[in-house]
């Protein structure tokens, strides 16, 4: 790894939507805890054409709309760090002038520069993939991809394995995998990362963390927002492509990944690697997909995705897969996931549900049957339920003894022993997460990135499932706004005597 602080940052798609909503509020917040190097100088470029200042005032907006007031502190010294330069990324003009600015932006330790102690320059890519290519070849050409030049890019990084290929080798052609830092937000968020903390720094779980105990597991990742405005985006996407492909398989890959040595980039993506390379494509009764129609989330009625869109369309809005790890350790243990848009509530959670305890010492009482069967007494296997958002709560219910004299019987009941992480770790605020993924951009640690191969094993195995998809002219089933996807859902689990945690 470039072992170096960036001190210039380069945001190309400045004004776009991501940069409003979350690069350029996740900046000023950690400017306000004094987290950024303080000779951070930031620089936007966009098509629009718009001075330092009108990005200043831009950026202002964008504040106060999308981070809380209590975390605007340093609101003006943030501001002072932007500039901005107008750029057409389609052209190669253009990119000279764009790298006079960032020179310029540290014209103020042009000393340090000659002495070779400053920093270094990392690129934020949040533009359309169509630029990819051209931007790339844009910075060739001004210079802008030397040895201490990062380049992070954000999704979508194609549509399949071959235009993600694509994208990949382009940028490779300028920055070694070591120098490029590819985005899942999902990465960023503190539950995510949790999950490795519960994992590994806890001896309780690793031992029963596969086949033996484990029956099965869930994952959800539900949000009540509809197309939002990403019309065109969203209708060439899909929940499979949009959803799965990038959050959801990074999601499984950690809690299905064996131990790594340490938590180190190469570690973390080469256990993640070995799972996402281990999964079975999915045959097409193994998949669900749906699309919303007209209904009602929160008592507020909602259009159908076809009247969002003006037109007909067979893109899934909702998909549930029973996915499979062929490996030693998950042999025999499904992953249902399960994700998408105008459902009930905006949840994203893990269900590990545990085995049956393989004898019942309270079947065959007085309250229970001489088959050996816990029926009656109450008896359920143990899960573990980890709420990446809203909640962040960790619940694992296990079963206690209902008090009482026991008559007719001893009676069991789940209970749960629950820890809620905000309540465990009072006064820390919860972050962006874009917030830690932009620091590890200007430090230049990649643990929460992802590596090529990561990125290509997960499209080989949408790809398997799309064309799958194909073959069988799966279209959508129509389901309400506001229900959980079409009943076909229901049906993938239920199936396997199982129900989807609600
Ligand atoms: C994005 C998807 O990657 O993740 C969106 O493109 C989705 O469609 C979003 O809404 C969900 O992110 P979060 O952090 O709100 O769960």
């Amino acid at each position: 790894m470039t072992a170096f602080a960036a001190d210039k940052l380069l945001l190309f798609g400045a004004t776009g939507d991501l940069s409003r909503r979350k690069l350029l509020p996740s900046l000023c917040a950690l400017d306000a805890d004094g987290l950024l190097p303080e000779n951070l100088a930031i620089i936007g470029t966009a098509r629009s054409d718009m001075d330092d200042a009108t990005f200043r005032e831009m950026a202002r907006a964008s504040l106060e709309e999308f981070l809380p007031a209590e975390r605007r502190g340093g609101m003006a010294t943030f501001l002072n760090r932007l500039s901005y330069q107008q750029l057409d990324a389609s052209s190669i003009e253009g990119f000279e002038t764009l790298a006079e600015k960032v020179a310029q932006a540290g014209a103020a330790k042009g000393d340090e520069e000659e002495a070779g102690t400053s920093g270094g320059l990392a690129i934020f890519l949040s533009t359309a993939p169509s630029l990819f290519g051209p931007t790339i070849a844009g910075l060739e050409h001004a210079g802008l991809t030397g040895e201490r030049v990062r380049m992070c890019l954000e999704k979508p990084l194609g549509t399949d394995l071959g235009s993600s290929a694509e994208i990949n080798d382009a940028v490779a052609s300028a920055f070694s995998e070591d120098r490029i830092f590819r985005i899942d937000h999902y990465l960023g968020k503190e539950t995510v990362q949790n999950l490795l903390a519960l994992r590994f720094a806890n001896i309780l779980f690793e031992p029963i963390w596969n086949s033996n105990v484990i029956e099965h597991v869930q994952i959800t990742v539900a949000e009540t927002v509809g197309l939002e405005g990403r019309v065109a985006f969203y209708d060439d996407a899909g929940a499979l492509r949009d959803m799965v492909q990038n959050h959801m398989l990074q999601l499984l890959a950690l809690v299905a990944m064996e131990p790594p040595t340490s938590f180190d980039a190469t570690a973390v993506r080469d256990e993640k690697v070995k799972v996402l390379r281990a999964l079975r494509p999915p045959q097409a009764n193994e998949t669900v997909t749906g699309q919303y129609r007209a209904g009602a989330i929160d008592r507020k009625a909602v259009p159908g995705y076809d009247e969002e869109l003006g037109k007909d369309s067979n893109t899934e809005t909702f998909t549930a897969i029973k996915a499979h790890v062929d490996n030693w350790r998950w042999k025999g243990v499904p992953f249902y996931l399960r994700t998408g848009k105008r459902l009930p509530e905006r949840v994203t959670e893990i269900l590990v549900q545990f085995r049956c305890v393989p004898h019942s010492i309270f079947a065959g009482g007085k309250g229970g049957t001489a088959s050996g069967t816990s029926a009656g007494t109450g008896l359920q296997p143990n899960s573990l339920l980890i709420g990446i958002q809203p909640d962040e709560d960790i619940t694992l219910s296990l079963m206690a003894k209902v008090p009482g004299l026991d008559e007719n019987g001893v009676r069991l009941r789940e209970v749960p022993l629950q820890i809620k992480m905000p309540d465990a770790f009072v006064g820390q605020h919860r972050r962006i997460a874009y917030e830690r993924l932009l620091l590890d951009l200007i430090k230049g640690d990649q643990t929460l990135f992802v590596r090529r191969d990561e990125v290509e094993a997960q499209w080989e195995w949408v790809d398997a499932i799309r064309s799958e998809w194909e073959a069988h002219g799966v279209t959508p089933k129509p389901y309400n706004a506001g229900n959980w996807g079409p009943s076909a859902a229901i049906a993938l689990t239920e199936r396997d005597g199982v129900s989807w945690h609600e």
